[in-house]
């Protein structure tokens, strides 16, 4: 029996998920035949749980995968058809870029990259592979925002419109700067040889805290940026559009495009806050720093 609860613990067995066995009493209980039985029964059960818990792990990841591919459609579908399309000349057209470059990058390439490490496939084996990929969306994603801010201040000193006054943009400004303090201190610290154990155990759960909560901020500055761009742009009678408050088809688009990266927010955030679908982490003696390029078997 212990050598099944062995092979079915949550290092060797991916599949198992988080479903502990500890209160499975491995030393008396195996000695008799009645208590194997009820483990037997019990174990199966902990595995339907385990399958059950992965299938819906993946419903909603499938979930949060079609919600982030929906958002980039409909804020490039909303800034090409309301207004205008894309260009680089300091214009209206260039600050189109800044709206899909932060809901792309801030929004859904950061989503995507924080539930990375909850997919059962990305157990198995070696984790650095998956730290490196993790790393490199959310650089992918840091390098998006800082290009769709840069899309905004040019066109904002080209008008000679003041910079960061707004609420949108203190909010925006902030959880770009957190976010790249959390990309420089999570490389430091998880990434580089020379970081001890111990920092990375005080780390990482400030980490997953702080990830999140920039997910929440990113949210927060893109309903602020789409509501404040909707009051801007649907003015009524002033540029022959229609108001905003009589509902007009842009305003009903953008307005579906705010709740869908709501909804896009709250899948990840539901991922990330279910412990049956963490990654079963390896014992302290585990977490000591093996250099990138060495094999797993070393
Ligand atoms: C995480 C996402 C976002 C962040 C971090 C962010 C950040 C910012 C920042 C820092 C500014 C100030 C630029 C300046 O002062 O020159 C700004 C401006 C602006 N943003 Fe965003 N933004 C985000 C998403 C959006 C979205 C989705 C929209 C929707 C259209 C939007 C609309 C605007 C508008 C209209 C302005 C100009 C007015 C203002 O400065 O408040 N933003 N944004």
């Amino acid at each position: 029996m212990q050598q099944l609860i062995g092979q079915l613990s949550p290092k060797r067995s991916p599949n198992l998920g988080n479903f502990r066995l500890q209160h499975l009493n491995t030393t008396d209980e195996c000695r008799s035949e009645a208590t194997t039985d009820k483990q037997n029964t019990e174990v199966k059960y902990l595995h339907d749980m385990a399958t059950m818990s992965r299938m819906s792990f993946y419903w909603c990841f499938l979930l949060c995968a079609c919600l982030g591919v929906a958002c980039v459609a409909c804020v490039c579908v909303w800034s090409s058809q309301w207004r205008g399309g894309f260009a680089w000349d300091s214009s209206a057209r260039q600050f189109n870029w800044h709206p899909v470059l932060m809901v792309s990058g801030l929004v859904v390439l950061y989503g995507y990259g924080a539930v990375l490490y909850r997919v059962p496939l990305t157990w198995g084996g070696d984790k650095r592979p998956w730290k490196l990929a993790h790393a490199g969306l959310m650089l992918l994603a840091l390098l998006l925002s800082i290009v769709g801010l840069c899309a905004v201040f040019q066109v904002h000193s080209a008008k000679q419109i003041p910079a960061l006054y707004s609420i949108h943009s203190w909010v925006g400004i902030c959880t770009v700067a957190l976010f790249a303090m959390q990309w420089v201190v999570g490389f430091g610290g998880f990434l580089l040889p020379c970081s001890p154990v111990s920092l990375r155990v005080v780390l990482k759960p400030l980490h997953v805290w702080l990830g999140a909560s920039i997910l929440t901020l990113s949210i927060a500055a893109c309903i602020s940026g789409i509501n404040e761009n909707l009051i801007f742009n649907l003015k009524g009678t002033v540029n022959g559009t229609q108001p905003y408050s009589s509902l007009p088809p842009e305003a009903v688009f953008a307005n579906s495009l705010g709740v869908l990266i709501v909804v896009f927010g709250l899948v990840v955030l539901r991922i990330l806050s279910n412990r049956n679908w963490e990654r079963p982490e390896p014992g302290i003696q585990d977490a000591v720093y093996r250099p990138l390029l060495q094999e797993e078997n070393e």
